[in-house]
């Protein structure tokens, strides 16, 4: 197959070069145009990531002369790549996104401008591709012919929403308490002060527990008439917090369920679950979604953030929970299957669902 040409909007943030990474050999897509804030515009890849670049040298070396676009380039964005994905700070991303969109470029978001928009999917490949149907919609309520957005949670959420999903789907979940550990990645780059952080956890991050409270009621919405509505029936408490970890988010879950599951029951569940990406064979599908590990002191940040790619969650110490009915402790990579890999396996999805044009 021809591959794809794509664009990266924020091609210099610490997201965007994670797009870069992983699509520097990626069978489906090939980067063909960058854009970022004015202060990188006109200047070249390796200029405009001069001090700051966080990937490989090889990457780097492939990329390098790569011009970096104003972001109201769209014209020329039209003329270069087929789709675009979305690295953008919110504010930029309220600025340029729907601009895209509305000259016929899809757009893949991972910022959080767009999440809750009742026409826009919240996509979690594997827990609910059929939130694309809504696609149709949204380009008639906003007289689009080709372009549309999606958008992608926010980076904590896949570690503990993708365990839930198939208990879930068995046992209807009522109540989720969960507190997170968010790794330093996730404030971007040049993120906090090292004198903030070293030593220290800040128990704050800013609009990070209102986020945590409602997109897992939209990612478990249905889509009903002209919208997706959101789940009823769950009530959710979250705790974020930003600890001393270079990458991978870490959650502590406590839930309770309509039906109660046993432990048992749970982790057979949740080593058997297979979504879509693992059935179509999606090119950055991790084969193993959920990774269960019986060792009490997993996961763990360092050790686990790399399986299947960066895009496993791995899943530890599920047991009763005096208070609820079950607690765990899930791991994912914020920037890989929490940003930049989860953008591009929901491109991969689109494809297949034929959402996006191969060329
Ligand atoms: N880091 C994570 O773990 C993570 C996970 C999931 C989602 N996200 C979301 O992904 C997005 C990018 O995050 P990041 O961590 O990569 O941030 P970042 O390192 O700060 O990069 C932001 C990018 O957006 C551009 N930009 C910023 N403000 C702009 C403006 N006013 N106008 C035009 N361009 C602007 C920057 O261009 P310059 O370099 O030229 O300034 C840069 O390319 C954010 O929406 C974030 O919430 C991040």
């Amino acid at each position: 197959m021809k591959k794809i040409a794509v664009g990266i909007l924020g091609a210099t943030g610490v997201v965007g070069q994670d797009y870069l990474q992983l699509l520097s050999d990626h069978p489906w897509f090939t980067v063909t145009f960058l854009a970022a804030s004015d202060a990188s515009s006109g200047k070249s890849l390796r200029e405009a990531t001069l001090n700051r670049w966080n990937q490989s040298e090889k990457t780097l070396q492939q990329f390098a002369e790569m011009p970096i676009s104003q972001l109201d380039a769209i014209e020329s964005a039209k003329r270069a790549c087929s789709f675009v994905f979305s690295a953008l700070s919110s504010e930029a991303a309220q600025l340029y996104e729907e601009s895209y969109a509305a000259a016929g470029l899809p757009v893949i978001s991972n910022a959080s401008y767009h999440r809750m928009a009742k026409d826009v999917p919240l996509l979690i490949a594997e827990v609910n591709p059929e939130q694309t149907a809504i696609i149709p919609v949204q380009q008639k309520n906003r007289n689009w012919t080709r372009g549309f957005i999606v958008a992608k949670p926010n980076c904590s959420l896949q570690s503990y929403m993708i365990p839930l999903f198939p208990l879930h789907a068995h046992f209807t979940l009522k109540h989720l308490i969960v507190t997170t550990m968010q790794a330093l990645s996730g404030a971007g780059y040049p993120g906090l002060s090292s004198l903030d952080i070293l030593d220290n956890v800040i128990p704050y991050i800013p609009q990070e527990e209102e986020k945590s409270e409602v997109e897992p009621l939209k990612i478990f919405g249905t889509i009903e008439g002209h919208e997706i509505s959101l789940a009823n029936g769950i009530t959710i408490s979250a705790h974020c917090n930003r600890v001393p970890v270079r990458d991978g988010h870490l959650a502590c879950v406590s839930a309770s369920f309509e039906k109660k599951p046993t432990r048992e029951e749970a982790i057979d569940l949740i080593r058997r679950f297979r979504g879509v990406p693992q059935q179509l064979n999606l090119p950055s599908a991790p084969k193993i979604p959920i990774v269960y590990q019986e060792e009490n002191n997993r996961p763990q940040p360092r050790l686990d953030r790399n399986r299947g790619g960066g895009m496993a969650v791995t899943m530890g110490r599920l047991r009763p929970c005096p208070v609820l009915d079950l607690r765990f402790v899930a791991l994912s990579h914020n920037t890989l299957r929490g940003a930049a890999g989860g953008g591009i396996l929901n491109a991969e999805l689109l494809l297949r669902q034929g959402y996006l044009e191969e060329s």
